[in-house]
């Protein structure tokens, strides 16, 4: 079994980390701050113990998980005789260009260098190593340890046996891979992010409330969560980003972000993480509460 380091400890990088380690692999956790990587153990011990009360995992399975995962604060100290990296670091294209920089000094030759960009060209971040063939995108959704799609995005030049093996070891993760081509939001975001944008096209003219709207959509499509909530829970920082690559990289008016959703960027609205979007969330995140903005 190969060697994995993950790079940077937030919301899907401990995810996919907590998922390769309780799958027998071991795991190098790097990201730039110790307090940062500490608060990843800590939430990765919490979901494995969510997974043991609902007896998916024993006590000692969670100890074995837990004991697969070394943290690093330095690229090239954890990169150190591993077969494959998975990027998870902010979704900014300039950050992910200078990591994979160094992730192609600093890993084995032979290591495949992956990324969980949502939205960031594939072809684009192979493009600054030398190993274009070995570089793929491996886009996992969140929570990671719950659901069960990775979308593998092929770039220009990733070849054919880097695509298997990436696809075999998402088995090997209990997930169902699904490869597509590496253009603008691959396939998972091109159709998520217009169905979010136009839920609040609907809300912004007027149309309907939010809780209607997602109403309409769970109960309706069966869908877990309305497109607002889904929405809050994503980041509205990073639905608009993502309608922003549709909008140039596709150059179709109908990506245009609605002005309600920029307004609420611009003014710090960015969902669960702020503490208010559509909802407010100050109290957590069982109860749907409409924020006052909304309230009819
Ligand atoms: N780790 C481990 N287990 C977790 C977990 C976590 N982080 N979060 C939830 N769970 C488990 C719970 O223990 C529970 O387990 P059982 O089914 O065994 O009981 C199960 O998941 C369901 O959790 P809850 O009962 O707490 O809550 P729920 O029924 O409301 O489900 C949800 C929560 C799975 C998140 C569900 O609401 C859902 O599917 N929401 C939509 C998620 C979605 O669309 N994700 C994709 C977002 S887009 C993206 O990620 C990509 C991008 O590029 C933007």
């Amino acid at each position: 079994m190969i060697n994995v380091a993950v790079i940077g400890s937030g919301t899907m990088g401990n995810g996919i980390a907590h998922v390769f380690a309780q799958h027998g692999f071991a795991v190098a956790l790097i990201d730039i701050s110790q307090p940062a990587l500490d608060k990843a153990l800590g939430t990765i011990g919490k979901n494995l113990d969510r997974q043991v009360a609902k007896g998916g995992l024993t006590d000692a399975d969670k100890t074995a998980t837990l004991g697969r995962i070394r943290t690093f604060t330095s690229i090239a100290e954890g990169v150190q005789g591993v077969g494959l990296v998975v990027e998870a670091a902010t979704e900014n294209v300039e950050l992910k260009l200078q990591i994979f920089r160094e992730l192609d000094q600093h890993a084995p030759q032979d290591a495949i260098l992956a990324s969980n960009t949502s939205s960031i060209s594939i072809t684009k971040i192979a493009a600054v190593t030398k190993r274009a063939d070995k570089v793929i995108g491996m886009h996992f959704m969140n929570p990671v340890p719950v659901m069960k799609l990775v979308e593998v995005i092929r770039g220009y030049a990733t070849s054919d046996a880097v695509t298997t093996q990436i696809m075999d070891i998402s088995r090997q993760l209990g997930k169902t891979p699904t490869e597509v081509n590496d253009y603008p939001g691959f396939v998972a975001n091109r159709i998520l992010m217009p169905m979010i944008n136009e839920a609040i096209i609907t809300l912004f003219e007027g149309v309907a409330g939010v809780e209607e709207i997602d109403t309409v959509m769970k109960l309706g499509m069966a869908h877990p969560m309305g497109p607002l909530q889904l929405a809050d829970f994503i980041g509205l920082d990073v639905c608009l980003a993502i309608l922003r690559v549709l909008h140039e990289g596709l150059g179709n008016p109908k990506y245009a972000p609605c002005p309600l959703l920029v307004n609420m960027v611009t003014a710090g609205r960015l969902g669960v993480k702020s503490g208010e979007g559509f909802y407010t969330w100050g109290h957590g995140t069982k109860d749907l509460i409409v924020a006052d903005r909304f309230k009819k």
